[in-house]
């Protein structure tokens, strides 16, 4: 199973990092990446504007066909918008919001995220 992910501080780059996931990293110059097979997304939360790039990466081409759920990076200081992004687009796209954590994530996360992973097949 691919991994795309987005990371501005390098949280999420450094939990891909541990994951050891075949992982494609999405930014403004690369939201126009088409997949052609099953991936899950990781993505760090900030505003919209900020993580629009992954709804642009999801609409591009048959990308949505492929997509099978989504993790969420955050800070739980944040209260009830902790990894609102990923619950956004869990929502919108209708796919299983998988695992959310913080900043880098522990190996906790990790075997979290490759059992949800492996639970999809
Ligand atoms: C300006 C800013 C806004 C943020 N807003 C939220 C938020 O609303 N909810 C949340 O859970 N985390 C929030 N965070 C925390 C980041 O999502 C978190 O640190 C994440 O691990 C960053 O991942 P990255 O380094 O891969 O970009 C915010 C961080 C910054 C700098």
């Amino acid at each position: 199973m691919k991994v795309v992910y987005m990371s501005l501080t390098g949280q999420t780059r450094k939990f891909i990092k541990k994951l050891q996931a075949d992982a494609i990293e999405i930014s403004r110059l690369s939201e126009k990446f088409e997949m052609n097979e099953p991936y899950i997304m990781i993505v760090p939360t900030y505003d919209y504007q900020v993580t629009c790039i992954m709804d642009q990466f999801v609409d591009f081409g048959n990308n949505i066909q492929y997509l099978r759920g989504v993790c969420g990076s955050g800070n739980r200081n944040f209260n009830d918008l902790f990894c609102f992004s990923a619950k956004d687009l869990a929502k919108k796209y209708h796919v299983p919001l998988l695992h959310c954590f913080e900043f880098h994530g522990s190996d906790y996360d990790v075997d979290r995220i490759k059992d949800e992973v492996n639970k999809i097949g």
